[in-house]
């Protein structure tokens, strides 16, 4: 469906939606430049406190499994690498922007929301770690790419939040996957609402792509292997039973997503597998973000 331009206007009126912190998009434009040094980096995130902190307990986690404690920024930058600590910081930086409502919701359960998206996050991850030898896919592009997949729930929730939670009884009532409720209730769907959201942000495409294409491959303009990766373990996260919420439909899987990325079924098996266990090591997401 084409969304008009008057529906895209009439939700920035209503969302009069965030722009990316000064840190995260100063990062994003000096990220590949070639003069940039890891000191700069350093300097940069050692502006906000709070991040910075944040920034130090993911990199001291399990998570990175680092075997000696880190610090101080400029060596969790040096250890980790710029492009790590560039997409740690914006994975951070873009769900603190929504702290979500306290309200404890049937319809919208933030703590499953997050598994997904974390799990989401890992088997993008891991299945781009498993692919890399075919293409070229940076895992931890495609980590925020599927943490950050159905962003555009959480501005809805935020910023439409009747609306919304319409749609979602809607989908629950027809047994249809979410995506389409929302378009049939609102016009639009949370992946518009990721494009418009990040409109201005100068995200790599990398990462830009698959929040607004992981329900239509096909239509990507371009890095359609990230794009088709995003989808395939949004659907493997629904088929391992860690959908936003148990009780929603996936949406149907694009079966050539799967054939362009020539994975193995037994390389599927080994990343549902290992799930639990990366989930556990990665839980500190969690902690981090909800404060
Ligand atoms: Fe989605
Ligand atoms: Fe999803």
């Amino acid at each position: 469906m084409q969304v008009t331009e008057h529906l895209k206007d009439k939700f920035k009126q209503v969302a009069n939606l965030p722009t990316l912190p000064k840190v995260a998009s100063h990062l994003i434009r000096i990220i590949n430049d070639p003069l940039t040094s890891s000191s700069d980096v350093a300097f940069l995130i050692g502006q906000d406190l709070s991040l910075t902190a944040k920034v130090l307990r993911l990199a001291n986690s399990a998570y990175y499994g680092v075997p000696r404690t880190i610090t101080n920024i400029n060596t969790a930058v040096v250890i980790l690498g710029m492009k790590v600590i560039n997409t740690l910081v914006l994975s951070l930086t873009v769900f603190d922007m929504f702290p979500g409502n306290k309200k404890n919701s049937q319809l919208f359960d933030r703590q499953a929301f997050w598994l997904h998206s974390l799990s989401c996050g890992l088997i993008c991850k891991s299945i781009a770690k498993k692919v890399k030898r075919i293409l070229p896919i940076d895992p931890e592009e495609a980590f925020c790419a599927g943490l950050l997949h159905d962003i555009g729930k959480v501005v809805l929730e935020q910023y439409m939040h009747e609306d919304f939670h319409k749609a979602l009884q809607y989908s629950l009532e027809m047994k249809i996957p979410t995506i389409e409720a929302e378009k049939k209730i609102l016009g639009f769907s949370h992946t518009d609402v990721a494009e418009w959201l990040t409109d201005n942000w100068d995200l790599p495409l990398e990462i830009q792509h698959p929040l607004t294409f992981h329900h239509t491959v096909a239509n990507t303009p371009d890095c359609h292997d990230i794009v088709g990766l995003c989808h395939i373990s949004d659907w493997l996260c629904y088929e391992a039973g860690l959908g936003p919420g148990k009780q929603y439909m996936a949406p149907p899987l694009q079966k050539h997503a799967i054939e362009n990325l020539k994975i193995r079924d037994e390389d599927l098996e080994e990343i549902k597998l290992s799930l639990p266990e990366e989930i556990e090591k990665t839980s500190i997401f969690f902690e981090i973000v909800n404060g």
